[in-house]
């Protein structure tokens, strides 16, 4: 008899729904290899959702990711959307209350430079050479993304102000905390935790909670710098880094910075994880970390290997497929190997081939197949 297992697929806007066809497609001939079965349920999210509901986050996509045992979501939010009022556009009416709903409060973005790769490095070749693995672990549901008060006011005199606020509880620092540990261990054993302790009193308890974390791994290094610092030694050795601990401001532009200079940001998975259930696994969200590029949308040439990657992450930390998730990033190391690139990657080297979104799909599915 095969496994089966339910995914709640949310495909979203733009390039989401290209890229997440050849994730699908990879999952399938996985299925087939190895007797698995995976139950897709489709919903609608983000952009696509309003078209056809009115809302960006109806509830039978809520429930419908419910009863799943995780989420594969490709992207939301384009320039038709962007007229509406803040609140009511894609990304903060579906994308952050999915994240809260689920409780997903730890991002895992893994900026993996492959050697292959060094050449799309938009930094000198010396710096990435021999490529480079960094954990970014980024808080999800706290700070200045969901902390209240949130306002914008017209004063007395005419003036406008706007309010957000950055709120973390101590907990919450140190459940971050511990998952970027806990990676560590798995790794090189060095944590650097990024925050603004010299100005931001959120960071002065991120700094006094991180090292407190510390003392129960003592295995592991950690070090500590503030945020414009990290911007900058990342670029400079971006080699120097393991694991990346940092709030979700923070992690939202340093994990950005970071693939780019590993190469794409269509190379960026994510995994977004709540708290372990009991068998080890994690209820999740896996979605690529860049965003539903309108200006290639529809044509076919977006880079779908974030999302492959996502699912590999699903697969992972989701369903407990540690095995196929590591078949599926053995064979997009094997596609990039073999030279084929889409647009986004594609710097021209000797030996490289430009493929489109659905043949770099096709190879990465016979590599699995090889
Ligand atoms: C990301 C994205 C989102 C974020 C946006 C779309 C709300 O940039 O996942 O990094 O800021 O978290
Ligand atoms: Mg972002």
């Amino acid at each position: 008899m095969s496994r089966s297992f339910t995914i709640a697929v949310l495909p979203g806007d733009g390039i989401g729904p290209e890229v997440m066809d050849q994730a699908l497609r990879v999952l399938d001939a996985l299925a087939s290899r190895d007797n698995l079965s995976f139950n897709y349920q489709h919903a609608l999210v983000g952009g696509a959702a309003i078209d056809a509901t009115g809302q960006a986050l109806p509830p039978e996509t809520v429930r419908c990711c419910e009863q799943a045992d995780a989420i594969l979501f490709g992207s939301v939010g384009g320039p038709k959307w962007e007229k509406l009022p803040p609140a009511e556009q894609p990304e903060r009416a579906a994308l952050l209350p999915l994240r809260k709903h689920f409780g997903l409060f730890a991002n895992l973005r893994p900026g993996v430079c492959h050697p292959a790769l060094a050449s799309s490095s938009p930094i000198r070749p010396d710096l990435v050479e021999g490529g480079f693995d960094v954990l970014c672990v980024r808080e999800l549901t706290g700070g200045l993304y969901f902390g209240q008060p949130k306002s914008r006011t017209t004063l007395p005199d005419g003036d406008i102000e706007v309010i957000d606020t950055m709120v973390y509880k101590k907990s919450e620092i140190a459940r971050i905390g511990h998952v970027a540990f806990q990676a560590a261990m798995q790794r090189r054993k060095l944590v650097t935790s990024v925050d603004k302790a010299n100005v931001l009193t959120n960071s002065v308890l991120w700094r006094e909670t991180m090292i407190e974390v510390a003392a129960q791994y003592p295995e592991v290094t950690l070090q500590h710098l503030y945020v414009d610092n990290a911007a900058m030694q990342l670029i400079k050795a971006p080699r120097s880094f393991d694991v990346m601990v940092t709030e979700n401001l923070f992690g939202d532009i340093l994990s950005d910075e970071m693939a780019m200079i590993a190469g794409s940001l269509g190379m960026l998975a994510s995994a977004s994880l709540g708290k372990p259930r009991g068998d080890g696994l994690y209820f999740g969200l896996f979605e690529p970390s860049g965003g539903t590029a309108p200006d290639i949308a529809g044509k076919g040439i977006a880079n779908p290997i974030a999302q492959i990657l996502s699912a590999a992450l699903l697969l992972r930390f989701s369903l407990g497929l540690e095995a196929q998730a590591k078949a599926i990033e053995d064979a997009v190391k094997a596609v990039i190997e073999a030279g084929l690139r889409t647009g986004d990657i594609d710097s021209g080297a000797a030996g490289t081939r430009r493929v489109n979104t659905r043949e770099m799909g096709d190879a990465v599915i016979a590599a699995l197949k090889a």
